[in-house]
């Protein structure tokens, strides 16, 4: 892919905060930092204007709460169109961590998440909202 440079002027205190992004992440130089600013505002954007997009949902609960897992399978059932795939791994003797990749409508997506980590017995759920 073709790089073009152009120039930035910034605030002082603006350029401050640049190169703290780049020391937080780790980030090679400013350019990546930038790079990385754009890319995320694209994500952003795309699931606020509810377009196609990707991600994952993460649920941590404890696989003893047969009902939570029924009930799980249920709305993911109800959502099938919407999944990829879901990956289930014992962390220990209580807990399970599933991470369910999915694609879609961001609103879909967003309701299948909202749902799912509001099952009782969840101890932990996030979306993860990303796009390629
Ligand atoms: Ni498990």
């Amino acid at each position: 892919m073709q790089v073009k440079r152009f120039g930035v002027s910034l605030e002082n205190e603006l350029l401050k905060s640049l190169d703290q992004l780049v020391i937080k992440h780790k980030f090679p130089n400013r350019s990546q930092a930038i790079r990385y600013l754009i890319n995320k505002n694209i994500v952003e954007d795309k699931w606020e204007d509810n377009e196609d997009v990707a991600g994952a949902i993460v649920l941590v609960y404890d696989h003893h709460k047969r009902d939570l897992q029924n009930k799980s399978t249920d709305l993911q059932h109800d959502y099938h169109d919407l999944i990829l795939s879901v990956q289930h791994v014992h962390l220990d003797h209580d807990n399970c961590l599933e991470t369910i990749a999915v694609k879609g409508k961001a609103t879909k997506l967003k309701n299948l998440a909202d749902r799912l980590i509001a099952l009782k017995g969840i101890k932990h759920g996030q979306l993860v909202m990303s796009t390629p």
